[in-house]
């Protein structure tokens, strides 16, 4: 017996995405007294914490001790491996569980829409991001960092990453969990110049301020912001003195009031941040050459907004590669009803609509899949607790209490799907081994990228 409380009945749940918004769901449905399974179509867990957060921020993925602790819980089990989708569907896991929670996240990227952007050379920052981090389906992509200067197109925080992942130091380097192929072929680097592209000024840029500071703090690189772009239009400047804008905006642009002031001291390396340019073209005949941008202007939209309108100057910046970093978008999953402008499932409060807007029972978004693509990995408990308020609500009110399958039939279900599943016993095993492999050079793990070597390892074959 637990001390829990428990629902009026015990209530199953499948809670698909195993990463910040999953887990926090899981941890919060647990201490409610559901029973949990959570999936995920790689056999380890935690998303993002693992295949986005850049592997020079040990500290951050911290917070997987937390996710450990939650599947440590009674009514916990880990489905790794099983993809929504493809071994399963929505119907199906509807069929089997009181309640279904979707956490999957938002794997894909946004796009440009210009000519050239599928041009050999470009890429979006979602890729680059798994690739550095060892995203079994990004293993083998490649990316030419012998190109003296990069573009990365967006002032987000995935942007600084990118940029700080290129020119990081060998010592900086090497120390941490980059897939080791990353380690590799960004440490044989030829890049001299990064070049941060921001569509709107330094007031608007999307940074936070520890990751803004870190740029300018690198032990290879040194940070160049231009003095003029720091006199602020009247607009922008306005609005940065007003109660719209955030503590946030004030100190960026604080901070790089000190970077347009520093002069240069020589390091091999630059991450130069441009601001008020939008891409037109990415050039090339085979592969990137260059990108043609378009100054703009900033201008006061009817809604308030401040937005970039190109002024008609335009140049060309010559580079050997570019990554587009504007923003992470969801991709649609047959049966569950998406907002195409949005990028997300279509939900109210984290209740799953139907096409024509009604309520599905028993459907549930969490996370970015829920809200759109932003928020750090905090943010998603307050999201999940949202959520799962509803679905108690729902437990409450009798909505979800129809007959289903038992847990020992769905086992089986998911076994006949996905007959060498990953369970958390599997994925401790792969923790260990790589953990164990990383110990000797004094790295957190060395990451295995193969999903046959993680099957292996799972399955406590020797190799
Ligand atoms: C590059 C990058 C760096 C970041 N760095 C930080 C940071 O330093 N600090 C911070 O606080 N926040 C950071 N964030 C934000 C943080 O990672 C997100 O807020 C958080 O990961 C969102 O959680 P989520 O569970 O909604 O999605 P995700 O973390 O994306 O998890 C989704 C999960 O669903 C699984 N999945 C996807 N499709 C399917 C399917 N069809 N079937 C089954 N499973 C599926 C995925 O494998 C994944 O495990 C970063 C984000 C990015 C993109
Ligand atoms: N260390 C950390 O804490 C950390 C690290 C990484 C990510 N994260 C978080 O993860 C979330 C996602 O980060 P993100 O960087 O992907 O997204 P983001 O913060 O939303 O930034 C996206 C950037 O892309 C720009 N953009 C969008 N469309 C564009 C276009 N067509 N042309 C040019 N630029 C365009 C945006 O400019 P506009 O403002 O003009 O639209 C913005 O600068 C954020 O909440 C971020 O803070 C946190």
């Amino acid at each position: 017996m637990t001390d829990s409380p428990s629902p009026t009945t015990l209530l199953r749940v499948a809670v698909v995405g195993a990463g910040p918004s999953g887990f926090y769901a899981t941890g919060q449905l647990l201490a409610e007294g559901f029973e949990v399974d959570l999936y995920d179509v790689l056999p380890t867990p935690f998303g993002l914490v693992r295949a986005g957060v850049a592997p020079d921020h040990p500290n951050i993925k911290a917070v997987t001790r937390v996710f450990e602790k939650t599947a440590k819980k009674e009514g916990f089990r880990f489905y790794g491996g099983v993809e929504l989708g493809r071994d399963v569907t929505p119907a199906e896991l509807a069929d089997r569980y009181h309640a279904v929670v979707y956490a999957f996240g938002t794997a894909t990227d946004n796009r440009l829409g210009i000519p050239g952007e599928d041009l050999l050379g470009s890429h979006p920052a979602t890729e680059f991001v798994a690739w550095y981090n060892g995203h079994p389906t990004y293993a083998d992509h490649e990316y030419d960092l012998t190109a003296k200067r990069v573009v990365v197109v967006g002032n987000g925080n995935v942007a600084i990453d990118v940029a700080r992942m290129i020119v990081l130091a060998e010592e900086e380097l090497t120390p941490t969990d980059t897939a080791d192929h990353a380690i590799a072929h960004l440490g044989a680097g030829q890049v001299q110049d990064v070049v941060l592209l921001g569509r709107r000024g330094p007031a608007q840029a999307a940074f936070t301020n520890p990751e803004l500071l870190e740029l300018g703090e690198l032990a290879d690189a040194d940070v160049v912001v231009h003095p003029e772009d720091l006199e602020l239009d009247p607009a922008s400047a306005r609005w940065l003195e007003s109660e719209d804008a955030h503590t946030t905006n004030r100190k960026n642009v604080e901070i790089m009031r000190g970077y347009a002031a520093r002069t240069p001291t020589g390091k091999r390396r630059r991450v130069v941040l441009e601001f008020l340019w939008s891409p037109v073209e990415i050039i090339g005949d085979t592969h990137v050459e260059g990108i043609r941008i378009v100054k703009n202007r900033i201008e006061k939209a009817a809604d308030g907004a401040l937005r970039a309108v190109p002024t008609g100057e335009e140049k060309i910046l010559e580079c050997g590669m570019v990554v587009r970093s504007i923003g992470y978008r969801g991709i649609p999953l047959e049966g569950i009803s998406f907002d195409e402008r949005g990028g997300l499932i279509r939900n109210t409060g984290g209740r799953v609509l139907e096409e024509d807007g009604t309520v599905r029972t028993g459907s549930y978004a969490v996370g970015w899949i829920k809200r759109g693509p932003s928020g750090v990995i905090g943010t998603n408990k307050k999201d999940a607790a949202d959520t799962v308020a509803r679905i108690k609500e729902d437990a409450g009110a009798g909505v979800l209490a129809a007959d289903k399958p038992d847990a020992d039939a769905v086992e089986a279900f998911v076994r006949e799907r996905v007959p060498n599943v990953c369970t958390w016993e599997g994925w401790r095993l792969i923790d260990e081994y790589e953990t164990a492999a990383g110990e000797p050079q004094g790295r957190p793990r060395v990451k295995l990228v193969r999903l046959e070597h993680m099957a292996d390892v799972a399955a406590g074959v020797k190799r």
